[in-house]
């Protein structure tokens, strides 16, 4: 029976790769929607593959989010990690405290035995401040940290999810939904096939900066959250996706 399990498990993995075009894909068992400790273990299969990428001097930009909250809780020393760097991806996004990249970023740091720096922004910015921001030194300077990230660790969530959770303004949220997004990572909006239809202004990696990157790895289960890993996946930004079985066999059904 484990046997049978383990295998179909495998199967799934390469479909999903070949699907979505990856270099590396992780499935773990169950359905995050259902059972919370499924988010753990995708969290413990992230350090794992963050065990064997990670080299020193690596400078590694997570974002927010309860997937990549669960990743930093799952976090152990790392091989190679004290000369290693962590910083947050982005600024607040209007998440709460223990679902933003600064907080996570901090304590995944220092159960990894790196460093880490943060990056304190008001978000959403007014372009006006928005300029203002990015021309002083010690942010100019996380900034060029993010940007130089060799791996990527983030979520992908629903769009409607995620634009409640994060308090977007009436006018906004019906922007997101009259442009029919499905999904949301980094703070951009995609729809179905994957275009971007909104992005909340913010500091940090943008979505072009992904390609200079060696490592992006979405982190993203629940079979709710199918629909937006297929919109997100579409343009192909991340190299690797480690999810759950809810999600991989809701993602391999509607093709
Ligand atoms: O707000 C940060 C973020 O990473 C979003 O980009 C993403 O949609 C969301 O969190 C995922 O959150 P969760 O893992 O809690 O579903």
């Amino acid at each position: 029976e484990f046997i049978k399990e383990v295998t179909g498990i495998k199967v799934l993995e390469e479909q999903l790769r070949e699907k979505l075009k990856l270099d590396y894909v992780v499935v773990v068992p169950g359905d995050s929607d259902e059972l919370d400790w499924v988010k753990h273990e995708m969290g413990k299969a992230c350090v794992e593959y963050l065990q064997k990428q990670l080299s020193p001097n690596n400078t590694v930009a997570i974002t927010g989010g309860t997937t990549v909250a669960a990743v930093a809780n799952m976090m152990t020393p790392l091989q190679g990690a004290k000369r290693c760097m962590f910083v947050p991806a982005r600024g607040g996004l209007g998440e709460r405290v223990e679902n933003q990249a600064n907080t996570i970023c901090a304590e995944m740091a220092k159960k990894a035995r790196g460093d880490y720096r943060l990056l304190y922004v008001p978000d959403p910015l007014s372009e006006g401040s928005y300029q203002t921001i990015i021309q002083e030194p010690s942010i100019k300077e996380i900034l060029n940290m993010i940007r130089n990230a060799s791996i990527v660790i983030h979520g992908v969530g629903d769009a409607i999810t995620m634009a409640e959770r994060r308090k977007t303004s009436k006018s906004q949220l019906d922007i997101i939904k009259e442009r029919q997004a499905v999904g949301e990572a980094f703070g951009y909006y995609f729809n179905r096939k994957g275009e971007i239809v909104h992005k909340v202004r913010t500091v940090g990696l943008q979505l072009e900066d992904l390609k200079f990157a060696d490592d992006v790895i979405a982190v993203a289960g629940g079979h709710t959250k199918a629909q937006a890993i297929a919109s997100y996946f579409q343009p192909g930004q991340s190299n690797v996706l480690i999810t759950d079985e809810g999600a991989a066999l809701e993602l391999l059904r509607d093709s």
